[in-house]
């Protein structure tokens, strides 16, 4: 794994943004998967301003990681909604190649399926990440196995009360979403892992150092050949010596 750290968000989103761009400008038909949470904003922004200052984006198609069951594109905490504030209002990515899973599909297996063969004709080259205080990577939450492909999630408690940031209340916050399994973002070319702020710490560092365990499920970009963890200096706390240098695995 590759561990590159910023002084501040602003500085890390660039460094992605510049990393998007590279792999954009080298294939034909670039296809991102994408994420979403607080992390990835400084990202887009700076996606946005790449395309502001040039960058053509109508070849890219992107699919994102996951989407709350029972919130449909129109709600603004469903995470279509998300990305069209985030990136997709402000870019040349054609609407037609724009994939995230429906969170109201009236079959959700059926939806699963449907979702890797998205996958499947779309081979991810990059892929975005941000991670949970538990670990979770897309919404693959910490448990005794890690499922491979696209299914529904019963988002675990932490979860919902570190999501419970961006509702009214709580009680509003969806239980359960569709997610990308495991295998589809291991299959990816290129992985960049993002987090922010020192309540990502310690996982950072249970993710990064540790062993890799389905408990952690972040400890599995352990078994990819090109991970680059993308941090601020606050979650990069615990992988620091008292010098402020990286500490050996
Ligand atoms: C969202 C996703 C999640 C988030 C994670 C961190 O699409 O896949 O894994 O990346 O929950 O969320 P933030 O960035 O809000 O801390």
């Amino acid at each position: 794994m590759k561990i590159r750290i910023f002084n501040s968000p602003h500085d890390a989103g660039i460094y992605v943004a510049a990393l998007a761009e590279q792999i954009i400008e080298s294939r034909r038909k670039p296809v991102l998967g994408l994420a979403t949470g607080s992390t990835p904003i400084p990202f887009y922004e700076a996606l946005v301003h790449l395309h502001q200052c040039g960058l053509d984006l109508s070849r890219v198609t992107t699919i994102n990681l996951d989407e709350y069951i029972g919130l449909d594109s129109s709600h603004p905490q469903s995470y279509s909604w998300f990305m069209w504030k985030h990136l997709f209002s402000h870019v040349n990515i054609p609407k037609e190649n724009i994939y995230l899973p429906n969170g109201v599909a009236t079959d959700l297996e059926a939806e699963c399926r449907r979702y890797d063969e998205i996958i499947h004709s779309h081979p991810i080259h990059l892929q975005i990440l941000g991670i949970g205080v538990n670990g979770h990577i897309g919404f693959n939450e910490p448990d005794d196995t890690l499922l491979s492909g696209t299914h529904i999630v019963e988002l675990r408690p932490e979860t919902v009360m570190s999501n419970a940031r961006f509702f009214n209340d709580i009680g509003e916050v969806p239980k359960r979403a569709i997610t990308m399994g495991v295998q589809a973002i291991l299959q990816a070319d290129k992985i960049v892992l993002m987090a922010f702020g020192r309540e990502k710490a310690k996982i950072i560092a249970k993710s990064v150092y540790g062993e890799v365990r389905t408990d952690v499920p972040a400890s599995i970009l352990n078994l990819h050949k090109d991970v680059t963890v993308v941090l601020d200096r606050d979650s990069a706390g615990e992988l620091l010596d008292e010098s402020g240098r990286l500490r050996t695995k």
